[in-house]
């Protein structure tokens, strides 16, 4: 389905229906990264995915994306579909969206997933990789970012045992615009840090992370449990920085408990 949002259109699906779970997607991926979450979660909850700006099936704007764009894109998408509030999980991008959405709105956010995240900003040298990445993607193609997210976002077992993880994930990334891809590798070199965020987050909050995630690992995953009042922490054993792709069963339970943890919360603004 698509809404018309900001002059531009968002791609996003709604299945199931109580309390309103928006799923916030990865870089350089798109909602279909979702589909075991959907398929696991519909009977549980309300859920929502979409393709943020220059992904997916949603407009290609000129970039750079700022985190606090794609913020706003969601919560207009919320508007559109008359949600007041509602559980935001973001991995990874997703989570900067999420710190970016909780500045702005908090009183929109029932909840909090923040899994393959981090609060802290981009070192010197970690800018330099993202521009270099995006005029990468615009030279030599999505097709590029794919390989070079198969270095790093995956744990060994996966890498070795499990192609066809490794084979969804370039399907997802190479189905992207190089244009947004570098958009939006723009704006998160230009991101907000987070660090001081953590603190005023005081709506329930779960952090995942994979245990072999090399790209946001677990002590940044620490250091958000840390700064956040009510957080608590789960590692996903066997994964990487994709974790809700390479274990999805893992992911979905910690999910599915989390979600059941916020009954009361899930009931006083049931909608839709
Ligand atoms: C992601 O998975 O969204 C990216 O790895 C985030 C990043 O590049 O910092």
């Amino acid at each position: 389905m698509k809404a018309e949002i900001d002059g531009i259109e968002i791609d996003y699906s709604d299945e199931g229906s109580g309390l309103p779970v928006i799923f916030i997607h990865a870089f350089p991926m798109s909602r279909a990264m979702w589909d075991a979450q959907v398929a696991a979660l519909r009977g549980v909850c309300r859920v929502i995915t979409l393709d943020l700006r220059g992904f997916g099936k949603s407009s290609v704007p000129e970039g750079p994306y700022s985190m606090d764009a794609m913020a706003s894109d969601v919560r207009a998408l919320m508007a559109h579909l008359d949600i007041d509030g509602a559980v935001l999980v973001g991995l990874s991008m997703g989570g900067y969206v999420s710190f970016a959405f909780h500045r702005a709105y908090p009183d929109a956010v029932i909840a909090l997933v923040l899994a393959d995240t981090r609060a802290s900003v981009d070192t010197h040298e970690g800018r330099e990789r993202r521009f270099k990445s995006a005029e990468k993607a615009e030279r030599e193609g999505a097709a590029a970012i794919a390989s070079d997210m198969e270095l790093v976002a995956f744990a060994r077992s996966t890498v070795e045992g499990r192609k066809e993880i490794l084979q969804r994930a370039r399907t997802i990334i190479e189905a992207n615009s190089p244009a947004g891809i570098a958009a939006a590798q723009r704006g998160m070199a230009a991101r907000h840090d987070s660090t001081y965020t953590l603190i005023g987050i005081d709506c329930p909050t779960l952090i995942l992370v994979g245990s072999e995630d090399a790209l946001t690992p677990p002590s940044e995953a620490e250091a958000m449990r840390d700064g956040i009042p009510h957080a608590r922490l789960k590692v996903i054993e066997g994964a990487g920085h994709m974790s809700n792709l390479e274990q999805p069963e893992q992911f979905n339970a910690a999910l599915i408990e989390f979600i059941g943890s916020l009954e009361g919360r899930g009931g006083a603004i049931e909608q839709g």
